[in-house]
């Protein structure tokens, strides 16, 4: 064959396999309101800058007349690409083949380019749209999960790792989502469980749709699975563009500095926090009022509210801020925003990115559901993550710091390397009216006018004790700072922090408590 007959016929195959599942099954696909995977990686990476791998690869399954069908691409396509000209590795799988069912070959097309982006340490991005394992093929299938999950752990902590959940993603499928950084998610469109609708129903005898039982907001606002929540596959694709921008492409680099763009920005910060302790405040507010141009990509927003976590940048650089957030449960620990907080602390210590934890809580939540949901072992995740964590750590208290709280929050005692508090910071055992019902008890029943005196030995212990200059004494606090000194101290505290050395005991792994 000529050169010029050789490049038509290898531009016709391409055509050909680049079609998917077809037609028909694309038609069903725009139906169902969901772009084609092809259509996806084109919308996330930069533009020509994708480079399939694998386009030719067919299955090679025998059983149920499988030799009679072509499956194009086994389900999946693989690549590479740039997003903002950082590189990342791609995988996207078809649904229009097969219902993207994962088979050998789809599987070994995932693993290659998933080795690929740890060898070449660069970010990988997973599109699950799948029915799952591909029945047909058996244990292979299932071969081909345990593979993924294992790379998947190998991975962990080394390359940032994404997955985007854009239609069915059932049975074990989840797990590799489960075991990846950050997990996006389209309302309508994904759909995460271990068991389908229609065994809950023959097992349990319980109706429930795929929306009610795995949905899009089922994962970003109850069980926590996701991080992030868009109404469109168009938004899900600027959020993980976003994303990306705030994150190295490894464990042993740093982001990409992005100098702001207004850096003599003027913040009201002193009008965001109210004078009195029990009054709320939106602490995204303040968040935004100390990182540049304002400028905050929160993280799993719609799920354990009471703590916020997310990205920022100081002078440029990322930074991890970790908030109490006083508008929910007056920004309380409990089990799940203590494993919110815990696995972003370590996300960042896995990535080097310092981590500014901004502080106004009560404790713990007190109670039996919590106490037997596991609070203890779920708040304990905090003092792990923060005592392990080797990034350069800031702490600075706004108002209470009470408790479990105090030592919670990236004290002093955990190894924090700088704490600030604002004048208003209140550090203390417990908050005023509790501490003085315990332990004026027998002066307050005994006085004439025990709520005179209830009155009289709260303010007493207010003055003593609920402020920043008893810890300040002891050197706990390193400086009481104004709050409009907040954004230059932090500035200032990274700059001096930036090459931070703090070595751990040498071991195989800890064992936090999961
Ligand atoms: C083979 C599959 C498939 C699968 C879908 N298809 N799932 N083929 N193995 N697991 C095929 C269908 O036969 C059909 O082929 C095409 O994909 C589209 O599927 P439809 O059912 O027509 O689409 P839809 O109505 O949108 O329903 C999608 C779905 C449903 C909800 C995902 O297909 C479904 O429930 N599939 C099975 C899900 C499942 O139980 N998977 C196994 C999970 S167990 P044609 O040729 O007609 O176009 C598992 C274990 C892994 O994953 C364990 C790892 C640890």
């Amino acid at each position: 064959m000529s050169l010029k007959r050789s490049i038509q016929d290898l531009r016709k195959r391409r055509a050909l396999v680049q079609k998917g599942g077809g037609d028909k099954a694309i038609e069903k696909q725009a139906a169902m309101g969901k772009l084609t995977a092809r259509e996806r990686i084109l919308a996330l990476l930069d533009k020509d800058s994708f480079n399939e791998y694998d386009l030719f690869v067919e299955h090679q399954s025998r059983d149920f007349d499988m030799d009679k069908k072509i499956l194009h691409g086994d389900g999946v396509i693989i690549g590479t690409g740039t997003i903002y000209g950082a590189p990342v590795c791609i995988f996207a799988q078809d649904f229009t083949v097969a219902g993207g069912s994962l088979g050998l070959m789809h599987a070994r097309k995932i693993t290659k380019i998933m080795d690929h982006a740890l060898k070449m340490r660069v970010p990988l991005i997973g599109i699950n749209d799948s029915g799952g394992a591909r029945i047909q093929e058996g244990v292979n299938s299932l071969a081909g999960y345990g593979e993924i999950f294992y790379r998947n752990t190998m991975a962990s902590g080394v390359i940032p790792q994404i997955s985007v959940i854009l239609g069915p993603c059932a049975g074990g499928a989840v797990y590799s989502p489960a075991l990846t950084d950050f997990v996006f998610v389209v309302d309508n469109i994904s759909k995460m469980f271990i068991t389908g609708p229609s065994v809950i129903q023959t097992v349990l005898g319980e109706e429930i749709t795929m929306e009610d039982l795995g949905g899009a907001r089922v994962h970003a606002e109850i069980t926590g699975n996701a991080h992030f929540f868009a109404e469109s596959e168009q938004e899900c694709f600027d959020q993980i563009k976003k994303l990306i921008t705030y994150i190295p492409w490894n464990n042993t680099t740093k982001a990409k500095a992005f100098p702001p763009k207004d850096p003599t920005f003027e913040s009201r910060i002193d009008e965001i926090v109210p004078g009195d302790p029990k009054q709320p405040y939106d602490v995204r507010d303040l968040i935004k009022a100390i990182v540049d141009d304002s400028d905050f990509i929160e993280i799993q927003e719609l799920w354990a509210s009471n703590i916020v976590i997310g990205f920022g940048r100081m002078n440029g650089e990322t930074v991890g801020f970790v908030a109490n957030q006083p508008l929910v449960l007056a920004g309380v620990l409990d089990c799940d925003s203590s494993d919110k907080a815990a696995r972003f602390i370590r996300y960042c210590d896995s990535f080097n990115i310092p981590i500014v934890t901004l502080e106004d809580m009560p404790g713990y939540l007190p109670g039996v559901d919590q106490e037997h949901s596991g609070v203890i072992r779920h708040g304990a995740k905090v003092l792990y993550a923060y005592s392990e964590a080797t990034v350069p750590k800031i702490t600075v208290i706004i108002r209470k710091a009470y408790g479990g709280g105090y030592i919670a929050m990236n004290s002093r005692h955990l190894g924090a390397d700088f704490m600030f508090a604002w004048p208003t910071a209140e550090i203390a055992v417990m908050g005023p009216e509790g501490a003085a019902n315990i332990i004026f008890k027998k002066e307050i029943m005994e006085a004439e006018d025990p709520e005179g005196m209830r009155i009289k030995k709260v303010e007493e212990y207010r003055e003593k004790f609920a402020n920043p200059y008893v810890a300040a004494a002891k050197g706990y606090i390193d400086s009481v700072i104004e709050p409009e000194e907040t954004r230059e101290l932090l500035i200032h505290a990274l700059e001096v922090s930036k090459n931070k050395e703090d070595h751990r005991p040498a071991k195989k792994h800890g064992i936090p408590p999961f």
